[in-house]
Parts: C-alpha cells; sequence; structure tokens
C-alpha cells in the first residue's frame, strides 16, 4: 500500500494511481527516466521481461541489473542466469550470502532448518541482508512481482510503492502469468528451463517443488508453510512488516 511521499521528488501515491492501468513497458520507462540507472532485481522469467523492456527503452547501458546468489540455487536458475548476461550483453551484480553468517547457521542448525523452524532465518542471512548491501545508496529498483503469483500476500500489490526510503516499482503487478508468457514467446526472452518441467514459481532448490495441473503457481515454494507467510523477506512490506 502506498503513502504519501515524496522520494527524490517523485510522488509515489499519485504515480501508483496514474499508471495503475498502464503498460507494464510504459512504467519501466517513466521508471527509467526518473531514476537514471534504474535497479532491477532479477532472478526469473518476469525480471527478464522487465530487463527486455528496458533493454528497448535505454540499451544496455541504462539500467543496472542484480542478483541475489543465495548459495542454494538449482544449477539450472545459475545456467538461466548466465544466458541472460549474455543474451542481453549486461553486467549482472551477483550479491552472496556473509559467509560467517551462514557457517554459523549450518553449524548451529543444518542445511535444512527452514523445515523445522521455517525459511525466515535462512532467507534473512541469504536473502534480505544481501539485498540491502545490494540496495546500499539506491534510490530506486524494480522488482518482477505480479498480484496473481500470490493471492494470501500480493492482491494488493500497487504498481509503484515505498520500500523504506526508496521506489520499488513492481511494473508486471497486474500482469497475469499469460501475459508474461505471450511478451516472453512475442519477444523470443529467455526463460529458466525449469518451467519446461512442472516447475512455476522458482526459489531456491530445497524450497521449490514443481506444481501440479491446477495447483496455485505458489504452491510449489516452502509447500510446508501456511500460504498468508509466503514471503522470504525480500518483499516483507506485502506482508504488512516494512
Ligand atoms: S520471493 O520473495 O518469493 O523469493 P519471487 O520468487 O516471487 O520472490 O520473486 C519476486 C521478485 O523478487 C522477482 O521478480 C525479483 O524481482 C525478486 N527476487 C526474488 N528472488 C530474487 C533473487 N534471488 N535475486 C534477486 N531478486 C530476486
Ligand atoms: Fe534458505 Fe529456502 Fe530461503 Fe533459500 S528459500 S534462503 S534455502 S529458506
Amino acid at each position: 500500500m502506498s503513502h504519501q511521499l515524496l522520494i527524490s521528488g517523485y510522488d509515489i501515491a499519485e504515480a501508483a494511481v496514474r499508471l495503475d492501468r498502464a503498460h507494464p513497458a510504459d512504467i519501466v520507462a517513466e521508471a527509467l527516466d526518473r531514476f537514471p540507472g534504474l535497479s532491477i532485481s532479477f532472478s526469473g522469467a518476469e525480471d527478464a521481461v522487465l530487463i527486455d523492456m528496458a533493454q528497448r527503452a535505454v540499451g544496455p547501458d541504462g539500467f543496472r541489473v542484480f542478483s541475489l546468489d543465495t548459495g542454494r540455487l538449482h544449477g539450472e536458475t545459475l545456467a538461466y542466469i548466465e544466458t541472460v548476461r549474455e543474451r542481453y550483453g549486461i553486467t549482472i551484480e551477483a550479491f552472496s550470502p556473509q559467509a560467517e553468517a551462514v557457517e554459523a547457521l549450518v553449524r548451529e542448525k543444518g542445511l535444512f532448518s527452514f523445515r523445522r523452524d521455517g525459511h525466515g532465518e535462512c532467507c534473512g542471512i541469504r536473502k534480505v541482508e544481501p539485498l540491502a548491501r545490494a540496495l546500499e545508496g539506491v534510490a530506486a529498483f524494480a522488482t518482477g512481482q505480479r498480484k496473481d503469483q500470490s493471492p494470501g500476500t500480493r492482491a494488493e500489490l500497487p504498481v509503484v510503492q515505498h520500500d523504506g526510503m526508496r521506489v520499488k516499482f513492481n511494473p508486471l503487478a497486474n500482469f497475469r502469468s499469460q501475459q508474461v508468457w505471450d511478451y516472453i514467446q512475442t519477444y523470443g526472452v529467455p526463460y529458466n528451463p525449469l518451467h519446461d518441467r512442472g516447475f512455476k514459481s522458482i526459489g531456491c532448490e530445497p524450497c521449490t517443488r514443481a506444481t501440479h495441473p491446477g495447483e496455485h503457481e505458489r504452491a510449489g515454494r516452502w509447500w510446508w508453510e501456511e500460504a498468508t507467510q509466503k514471503e522470504c523477506g525480500l518483499h516483507a512490506i506485502n506482508l504488512g512488516e516494512a
């Protein structure tokens, strides 16, 4: 939910209303115009769509891409990140977790503590802390979140919101899954090969499973937890915690 707030002179509440029905490519274009060098948070197909839109708008040097390499991603996802890097001729900044924090967690609680304790602690070390470093000094960034990805947590997702003192653009918020895949097919955007093996929403390997036909895409993430808690902390604002 957006509040009346100006960040770098940008009126987020006004923009959220004005852009709510805009095409994602136009939202990306406005974000790049108002925040040159916009950061794009990249991990999957939706984010590659944002990269494709940004590339068309300003070329490969007009935006910044970063990815959180948790150390638990599928080999296919790592290969996919490389495919996107080569395809668009861009730098992808990889942020790894702090080695000491991972070592302490694994030493004390083992490699699968999230199954017993919930995913918060592990995601905090492997995703949230690296995200904070990736966003140091950044005024605005973009994510590939969509409302229909997660009815339990993203149903009210605005196309632009504040996240702390940053502007967070979610240009695909109102796109349905099929519209994302139409874009991918129309423009030949690379996608993670796991999608062809029944994976719809892809995170870390031990916390992601393929979904059955008819199952919601989010069912394959942290399937041992409640649907209303299926946010890793990157988007804690969706749980009303940020
Ligand atoms: S998560 O919070 O459940 O992990 P999800 O997989 O739905 O997020 O992805 C939503 C958006 O969060 C992506 O479009 C991307 O912008 C960002 N994101 C998720 N995981 C990563 C990651 N490992 N690195 C960078 N961005 C990520
Ligand atoms: Fe850890 Fe799973 Fe979160 Fe990845 S998704 S950081 S493995 S709890």
